[in-house]
C-alpha cells in the first residue's frame, strides 16, 4: 500500500526533502502545501497518511495537529540539519518523531511507516469495542506460572472534572461553580475553577481578581506554542484563597478565536494533575457551530463548552426555578444527551413557590421526572440577600454570607463530592491578587 506524505516545509530546503522523500520505495508525495491552510485543506480531503512539517511552519500549533490527527494524518517533524531548538518546540507540541533532509533512505522510511502504523492502531483501538453484545472471551489458560505478578504501577492522581452547565437566561451557572469550587477547597480538597465561559465570563468580577491576571486566553496561547506545563498552569490559575485556585476566562467576548479546543483540553488534563477537583464554569451555547461553517478548520466558539463537557467526570445541569428555566431545562437535558458528556445531574436554582406555585420541590421534581426523564435533583433557594451581597463585595457565600440558606446548600452539594461533613463558618484568607472588599 502506498504511504502519501503531505509536505509543508521551509521554502529554502522544501525542494530537497520532496526529491528525497519521493525517491523512496512504496511512497510519493501527495501534495506539496505552501502554508498551514493548504496543508490543513488537503488533510481534510483525505489526500495524505502522513505530514511532514517543519516547526517554523506558520501558524503551527496544538490545534492544527490535532485537525491533522483528527483526519487520520500522522505528523512528523522535519528541519534541515540537526536543530535541537526545532525539534523540542514540535515535541513539545507533541510531535515525537523527526527525520532531516540528510537522515538516510531507510531511517526516513521507517520514520514515516512507523508514524503511520501508530496512527492505524490508534484509529483501530478506537474503533474497537462490541457494542451491544458481550466482548468474544478468549478460552482460559490453565494457570501454570506461580510467580507473584510485578507490583501495578502506582497511578498518579488525577482529579475529577465537574462542568457547571445550562442554559440560556442566566440560571445561576456561575454563581454555582464560584461557590461549590470555593466549597470543596474549604473542605480540603484543592480546587481549580476555570472560567471557559466565552460569551460572558464572570468569575474573576464574582472573585474580585484583578484585571490583569492573565488566565485562560494566556493558558490558551502557551498550550498552543507547546510551552504549558504545570508549572505554567499554577502561575497562571490565582490562589484566590487557601488550595483554591482560578483561571479566569477571556477579558472581553470577542476574543475567543483565541481558545481554541485542543488547548482547552490540554488545559483541563493539566488541571487534573494541579488539584483534587476541576470546576468548569461553562457558556450556554452546545450547538455544533462547525456545521454551519463551509471551513471546518475555522475557530469554533462553542468548541470550549463542548470540550469541557467532553472532559467532564461530573456534569450538574443548572436551571432556574420558574416556568421557562424549567421548559429550557428540559430540552437542555434533551441537547445535552447528543453530545458527549457525563448524564447530568439536575439542579434546580432560586426556588421559591412564588414561581412554581405551592410545594415547590414536588412539583418541579415531578414536572422533571415527567417531562426530562430525570430524578435526583438539588434544589437551590433563592436567596437574594446572600447572592447580591455576594456580587457587591466580590467574595464567596462562605466569606461574606456564611450562614446563608444558599450557601449551606451548595455546601451540602459540594459534600455529595468530597464525600465529607458540610463545611461550615466564614472561609478565610485572601490571595495575593485580590482587590480587598
Ligand atoms: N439562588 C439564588 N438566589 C438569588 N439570586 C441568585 C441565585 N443564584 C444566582 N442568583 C443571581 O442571579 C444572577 C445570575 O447568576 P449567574 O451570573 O450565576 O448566572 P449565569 O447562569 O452564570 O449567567 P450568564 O448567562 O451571565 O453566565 C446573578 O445576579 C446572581 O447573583
Ligand atoms: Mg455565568
Amino acid at each position: 500500500m502506498t504511504l502519501t506524505v503531505l509536505t509543508a516545509l521551509s521554502h529554502d530546503w522544501e525542494g530537497r526533502m520532496v526529491e528525497v522523500v519521493d525517491r523512496l520505495p512504496g511512497v510519493s508525495v501527495g501534495r506539496r502545501c505552501v502554508d498551514l491552510a493548504d496543508l490543513l485543506a488537503a488533510a481534510s480531503a483525505g489526500l495524505g497518511d502522513v505530514a511532514l512539517v517543519s516547526a517554523d511552519l506558520r501558524g503551527l500549533d496544538r490545534d492544527a495537529l490535532a485537525h491533522l490527527r483528527a483526519h487520520g494524518v500522522a505528523v512528523v517533524g522535519a528541519s534541515h540539519a540537526a536543530d535541537e531548538g526545532q525539534e523540542r518546540r514540535l515535541r513539545q507540541l507533541g510531535v515525537d518523531r523527526h527525520v532531516q533532509v540528510a537522515t538516510p533512505g531507510e531511517d526516513l522510511l521507517a520514520t514515516l511507516t512507523s508514524a503511520r502504523s501508530a496512527r492505524t492502531a490508534c484509529a483501530t483501538d478506537a474503533q474497537v469495542g462490541w457494542p451491544g453484545e458481550d466482548p468474544p472471551t478468549a478460552p482460559i489458560e490453565p494457570v501454570t506460572d506461580l510467580t507473584p505478578p510485578p507490583p501495578t504501577p502506582v497511578e498518579p492522581a488525577r482529579g475529577q472534572v465537574i462542568a457547571v452547565w445550562g442554559p440560556t437566561g442566566a440560571p445561576g451557572r456561575s454563581t454555582l461553580a464560584v461557590n461549590l469550587a470555593s466549597e470543596l477547597a474549604a473542605a480540603g480538597a484543592p480546587t481549580v475553577l476555570i472560567d471557559l465561559d466565552t460569551y460572558g465570563a464572570a468569575v474573576a468580577q464574582l472573585l474580585s481578581v484583578l484585571d490583569e491576571a492573565p488566565g485562560l486566553a494566556s493558558a490558551a496561547r502557551a498550550s498552543e506554542l507547546g510551552t504549558l506545563d504545570l508549572m505554567g498552569l499554577a502561575r497562571l490559575a490565582v490562589e484566590v484563597s487557601p488550595r483554591f485556585r482560578v483561571l479566569t476566562g477571556i477579558p472581553t467576548p470577542s476574543r475567543w478565536p483565541e481558545v481554541r479546543s485542543a488547548a482547552v483540553e490540554h488545559i483541563i488534563e493539566l488541571s487534573r494533575s494541579l488539584a483534587a477537583f476541576v470546576v468548569l464554569d461553562l457558556g450556554f451555547g452546545i450547538e455544533d457551530d462547525e456545521e454551519l461553517s463551509y471551513d471546518t478548520a475555522a475557530p469554533r466558539r462553542n468548541a470550549t463548552t463542548l470540550g469541557g463537557l467532553a472532559e467532564a467526570d461530573d456534569l450538574l445541569l443548572v436551571g432556574a426555578a420558574d416556568p421557562v428555566g424549567l421548559q429550557r431545562m428540559v430540552r437542555a437535558v434533551q441537547g445535552v444527551g447528543q453530545v458527549a458528556s457525563p448524564p447530568p445531574r439536575p439542579v434546580v436554582n432560586r426556588l421559591r413557590a412564588s414561581s412554581v406555585g405551592s410545594d415547590p420541590r414536588r412539583r418541579v421534581e415531578t414536572s422533571l421526572a415527567r417531562f426530562a426523564g430525570v430524578d435526583g435533583v438539588a434544589f437551590l433557594p433563592d436567596d437574594p440577600a446572600a447572592a447580591d451581597a455576594a456580587l457587591l463585595a466580590g467574595q464567596t457565600l462562605a466569606e461574606c454570607a456564611p450562614d446563608s440558606p444558599l450557601r449551606q446548600a451548595i455546601a451540602q452539594l459540594a459534600a455529595t463530592f468530597t464525600g465529607g461533613a458540610v463545611p461550615a463558618g466564614r472561609a478565610s484568607g485572601r490571595g495575593l491578587l485580590r482587590r480587598r472588599a
